[in-house]
Parts: structure tokens; C-alpha cells; sequence
């Protein structure tokens, strides 16, 4: 039931405290007896060993599950060491591109019924790859016909647009990354810090979502735009990509997720005083890089909406808007107000460093 929410999308993206600790119940331990910090998927134990033989690991998903398995792939590059590349299930399946028995191909779908990844999971079946799901749906088809996997268990997501899903599934692949990477010493302290990390996260979550009323004004005035572009890199370039698709989608506005080491290469010359233009700039490897990106953009005198780690906002916002900010939109009240959002729209949020 929707409870005091508007509509299930929004009933479930306040859950996500709640099926992020589901996520983690039972299978991420620390203290008590067991000093030690571990990981413990039933469904994959008895194949970590194979895994852990592959050539490489291949992520097949389409939409949403297919931005999670980009946003959990750098952490199981660095804790494998495996080879990690990507597959969207449509285009692997149009390329007919190479699939061994050597590989292992994870099949990412909150449905486990979609068809181009059941496809693609049937054409990796033929090619004798090991299949593994991560998938929400118990007895789904994607469950019952990959050779094991994990279930997210984030609850039933009834929402069309998948919300609290695509933050459980890039805890099970970071759950994924760190039983593949086993114990080797020399990961020991990345290890404990993502674990650390994880049974923080739920709370991190309830303290992004008090930012609610202030995501709703700057929503209002941001509806009649024609377009929004989404600036991430490293792990928050998954971010951009996902947070587009979810204003294509629910907002039905043109929306694009930018690699912002790309920026350069082409972007830059849509930047202009009228186009929104949202910047992920938190506390991780690539946070200088993204001042720098800040930068140019200010320089470009592009209208920005910076998301920064807490206690960043002026390491961020320092140069952004001294200056330009007079020239967006003279004269409408519309536009008076947006300024005003603009400059107290950079807000805090954290994501797995
Ligand atoms: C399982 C039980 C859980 C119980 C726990 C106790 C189920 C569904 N889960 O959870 O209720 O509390 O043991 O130890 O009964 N699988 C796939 N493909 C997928 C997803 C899963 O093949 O896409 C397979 C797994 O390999 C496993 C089984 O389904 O054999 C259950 O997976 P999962 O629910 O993730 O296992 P546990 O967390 O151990
Ligand atoms: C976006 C969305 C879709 C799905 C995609 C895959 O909000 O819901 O992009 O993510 O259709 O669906 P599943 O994960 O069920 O395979």
C-alpha cells in the first residue's frame, strides 16, 4: 500500500533505508564473534572458486540495471583484478559479440523477466559461459535459469521507473566485488572501508532524503526546461546516466548523462547561459578533476547545480557563481527564483567512496 505517499515511485524511493539494510541482512558481518569483516552470498558460495578462474566477468543488463552494474564495476575491477566489461543485453544481442565458457556473464534485471537480458542469458547459456543473476524476483525467469545468483531482496518495486532497486543492486555487486576479491592481504583496508561504508550507507540514504522539499522547489522551476544535462565520472558517471534516464522518463523531458572527461570532446559547445546543467562533484579520485570541469563550465558562464559531498559546497561554488550569475534570465520572476535555487542548490550527498 502507498501509505502517506503520492504514488509508489516516490513510496519506494523513501524505502530505500529500509531495503538497503534487507539487502545487507544476514549477509555482511562484522564484530561480535566473528572480529573479522565478511561477506556471505548463499547463493554464490559454492561458485566463487570458478569465478574467480574467469577470463573475465561481463555485466549483461538493459536500463537501470544495466547503469547499477556500471556504477558497481570499478570495485570489482580493483578487488578481482578480472577483466570487467559491459554488455547491454539489446546490443550484444544485435553484435552476436563474443561469449566463452571461460567467462563468467552476470545477468543484472530487477524483473528477472526482461526480455533482450532472458535473451542474452539464453545466447551466454548456448555459449556455455557460467551465468550468475542478480535479480529481485524470486522464481523470475532470469533466477530460475542462471546458474545461481543473488536476490537483492529490496521488496516489491511496483513503480514503473526502478528506484530503490538500482541502489540494492550496487550493494550486492559491491557484496559481489568483495567475496569474488576473497581476503588477499593487500586489499585488506579497502576491504574493511567499503564494509564500514555499506552498513553506513542506509543512514546516509535518510539523510539525503530530509533534502526532499528542497529537490521539490528546484524540480518546480527546472520543469519547463527543454533539457538538463547530467555531468558524473568514475563511479558517478553511472549516476548521470541513471538520474537522465529517470527524467526522460518521469519528468518526459530530453535529458543526457555526460562522461565529463568527454566534455571536451564535444559537449562543451552546448554550454551556454540557459541550459541547465547538473555537476556530480563528490569526495572521491576524481573530485579535483571535477573542480577543474566546474571551471570551465563557469567560465562558459553555463548555469550549473552542483551535488557535492557535505561541507564541500564552497570548495565547489567558490568561483561558479561570482559574476555570471546577474546574466541568466534578466527580468522574469521565474527566472529571478531559479538564480535563487541555484545558489542554494548545492547540497549534500555521498555516495560509496
Ligand atoms: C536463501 C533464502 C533465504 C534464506 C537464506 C538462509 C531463498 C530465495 N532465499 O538466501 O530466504 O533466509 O537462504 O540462508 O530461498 N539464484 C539464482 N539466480 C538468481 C538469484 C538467485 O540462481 O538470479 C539462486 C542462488 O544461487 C541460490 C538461490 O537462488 O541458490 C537463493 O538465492 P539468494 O536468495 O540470494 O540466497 P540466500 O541469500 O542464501
Ligand atoms: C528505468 C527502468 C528500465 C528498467 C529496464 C530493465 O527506470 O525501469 O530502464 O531498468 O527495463 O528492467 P529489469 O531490471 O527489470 O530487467
Amino acid at each position: 500500500h502507498k501509505g502517506n505517499h503520492e504514488h509508489y515511485m516516490q513510496k519506494e524511493i523513501h524505502e530505500q533505508p529500509e531495503s538497503l539494510t534487507t539487502t545487507m541482512r544476514g549477509r555482511l558481518i562484522r564484530g561480535g564473534t566473528c572480529k573479522a569483516k565478511t561477506v556471505l552470498l548463499g547463493g554464490l558460495k559454492d561458485h566463487l572458486k570458478t569465478i574467480r578462474r574467469s577470463w573475465r566477468i561481463v555485466f549483461i543488463g538493459c536500463g537501470t540495471s544495466y547503469n547499477a552494474a556500471l556504477a558497481a564495476r570499478p570495485i570489482l575491477e580493483k578487488l578481482s583484478g578480472i577483466l570487467v566489461t559491459m554488455e547491454i543485453a539489446s546490443d550484444l544481442l544485435d553484435r552476436q559479440g563474443p561469449m566463452y565458457r571461460e567467462d563468467t556473464a552476470v545477468f543484472v534485471s530487477q524483473s528477472g523477466e526482461t526480455a533482450d537480458t532472458l535473451h542474452a542469458l539464453e545466447y551466454a547459456l548456448q555459449n556455455a559461459a557460467l551465468c550468475v543473476g542478480i535479480t529481485n524476483t524470486v522464481g523470475s525467469a532470469i533466477a530460475r535459469k542462471t546458474h545461481c545468483g543473488v536476490h537483492i531482496n529490496a521488496g516489491a518495486e511496483i513503480g514503473v521507473a526502478s528506484t530503490k532497486a538500482y541502489t540494492s543492486q550496487i550493494v550486492v555487486m559491491a557484496m559481489l566485488a568483495l567475496a569474488i576479491g576473497g581476503d588477499a592481504i593487500s586489499n585488506q583496508a579497502r576491504r574493511e572501508a567499503i564494509i564500514d561504508c555499506l552498513f553506513d550507507l542506509p543512514n546516509k540514504v535518510r539523510d539525503m532524503l530530509k533534502l526532499d522539499q528542497e529537490m521539490k522547489d528546484l524540480a518546480k522551476l527546472l520543469i519547463a526546461e527543454q533539457s538538463l544535462l547530467m555531468f558524473g565520472r568514475g563511479y558517478n558517471y553511472a549516476t548521470a546516466l541513471e538520474r537522465s534516464l529517470k527524467v526522460k522518463e518521469v519528468a518526459l523531458m530530453h535529458s543526457e548523462g555526460i562522461l565529463a572527461g568527454e566534455m571536451k570532446h564535444g559537449p562543451l559547445a552546448l554550454v551556454d547561459e540557459s541550459l541547465p546543467i547538473v555537476v556530480i562533484a563528490t569526495r572521491d579520485a576524481c573530485f579535483s578533476k571535477q573542480q577543474s570541469v566546474i571551471q570551465q563550465l563557469h567560465a562558459r558562464k553555463g548555469r550549473l547545480i552542483v551535488m557535492c559531498s557535505s561541507g564541500d559546497a564552497t570548495a565547489v561554488s567558490r568561483q561558479k557563481y561570482s559574476g555570471s550569475a546577474k546574466t541568466w534570465h534578466k527580468g522574469s520572476l521565474k527566472c529571478q527564483k531559479l538564480q535563487k535555487v541555484h545558489l542554494s542548490a548545492t547540497f549534500q550527498k555521498k555516495w560509496i567512496t
